[in-house]
């Protein structure tokens, strides 16, 4: 049998998870990564020195793969999908019209109001001097959000009007997250918070377990938001039944949206959910995998991943999704200072790819001569199963340690809510 030729676009954990998942699963691939890191064993690199989009594309088209599965956020916003597909490559991502659920924050809400999905309240501001009144009228706290891509910095919580003058200035004025078309400002929702991930092909959707990442840098959610410190999946304070039902109004109503506004989607949606009481409310779409909810997720899948991207790449129906009666777990080993300024090329002394029954995922790492080094302020995701979740944490706590030096951290309460 022919091997499938395979290129994963990204080189984060989330790309390295599913790397891993595909080797695990199939013999019968040969993977190639833009750009390889060299860390991952029996990955191939992929044009590591093209930095445009436009020289990728050619040489993709030159080349040709089986699949191509696009991991960033970037690259599908700017419709790099929508390019691969005009030469007929097989995709797994979705279109560019599509991918604005997560690059346009003003689209997605204005989708969310149109097909009924359940979100919070918000005005939007697209020019500081014509509209900085209406920040008087709102009832305070409330969230300020970019609507562009900001590198997940983009939303601001804002106690009170001077300061979201402020946040609004520096938005729109002051460009302090890039070139932004406007801003929402949202009603402030309090409730706990869900990572609901779903992938949507044919007109059908699949959804993952709950999962939850935990996005503050220190211990009892204090300190910066960041990326994701950690993960867990399932969830035991979210049950079964609630998380399908609300799965099923909200992929539903995704789904006949796309359909009234002829949007394609071949991909993974990922709809952060906050549930005030016992009822969800969307507070963003992302048009990719979480990064690191992926981690967990497909340590937990039992379907042949290479299977459903290829059914999801071709919108075919996906199949039903099965996962593992087991507790998965991923904490995430940062540069001392991260989020805000941190070191790079910090050594990771000792590196496996696997410890026991522990995946040591690779980052943001790079492998230079015979030396591990940090590329980025998110190093290594340690990841582990299993049916006990007191097993699972002293498992993956075990192991994090030996990566413990006065370089780096990690949060300790990672899957406590
Ligand atoms: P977003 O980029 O929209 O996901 O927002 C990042 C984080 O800000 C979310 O995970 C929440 O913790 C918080 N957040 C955003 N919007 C709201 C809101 N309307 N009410 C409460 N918290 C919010
Ligand atoms: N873990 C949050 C995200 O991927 O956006």
């Amino acid at each position: 049998m022919k091997n499938f030729d395979i290129l994963v676009i990204g080189n984060g954990g989330r790309e390295a998870a599913i790397i891993y998942k595909l080797l695990e699963q199939n013999e019968n691939i040969n993977i190639y990564q833009w750009q390889y890191q060299g860390v991952i064993s029996n990955v191939n690199p992929f044009c590591n020195d093209i930095d445009s989009d436009e020289e990728l594309l050619k040489e993709i088209v030159k080349r040709g793969f089986d699949l191509v599965i696009i991991g960033p956020e970037i690259p599908l916003v700017n419709g790099f999908s929508d390019q691969l597909r005009a030469y007929s490559i097989d995709v797994f991502g979705p279109s560019q019209r599509g991918a604005m659920l997560e690059g346009s924050k003003i689209f997605a809400k204005e989708f969310m109001e149109k097909f009924g999905i359940p979100t919070a309240k918000s005005i939007t501001i697209c020019d500081f001097e014509d509209e900085k009144d209406k920040l008087k009228s709102v009832i305070y706290p409330v969230f300020m959000k970019a609507s562009g891509l900001a590198g997940g910095k983009g939303a601001v919580f804002c106690e009170n009007y001077d300061f979201a003058l402020k946040i609004l200035e520096d938005i729109l004025v002051n460009n302090k997250f890039g070139d932004q078309e406007g801003v929402l400002v949202e009603e402030y929702l309090q409730g706990v918070e869900i990572s609901m991930l779903g992938l949507i092909s044919n007109n059908k959707y699949e959804i993952f377990p709950p999962s939850r990442d935990h996005k503050r840098a220190l211990d009892n959610n204090e300190g910066l938001n960041t990326g994701g410190m950690g993960a867990i999946s399932p969830l035991d304070d979210i049950s079964k039944c609630d998380y399908e039902k609300w799965g099923k109004i909200i992929f539903d109503k995704v789904i006949a949206g796309m359909k009234a506004e002829n949007i394609q989607y071949n991909g993974v949606l990922y709809v952060g959910l906050i549930l005030v009481g016992n009822i969800p409310f969307v507070l963003e779409f992302n048009c990719r995998f979480g990064d690191p909810e992926t981690q967990v997720l497909l340590s937990l899948l039992k379907n042949n991943l290479l299977d459903i991207f290829f059914n999801v790449a071709g919108n075919k129906d996906i199949g039903k999704m099965e996962f593992k009666n087991e507790y998965a777990l991923t904490v995430v080993l940062a540069a001392k200072g991260y989020p805000e300024r941190y070191n790079k090329n910090i050594e990771i002394k000792n590196y496996k790819e696997l410890m026991k029954d522990i995946r040591i995922i690779p980052a943001n790492l790079k492998k230079v001569d015979e030396r591990f080094l940090s590329t980025g302020g998110r190093i290594l995701n340690i990841t582990g199963t299993d049916k006990s979740y007191a097993k699972l944490r002293e498992k993956v706590y075990n192991t994090i340690k030996h990566f413990k030096n006065e370089n780096v951290f990690y949060r300790i309460d990672i899957g406590e809510i």
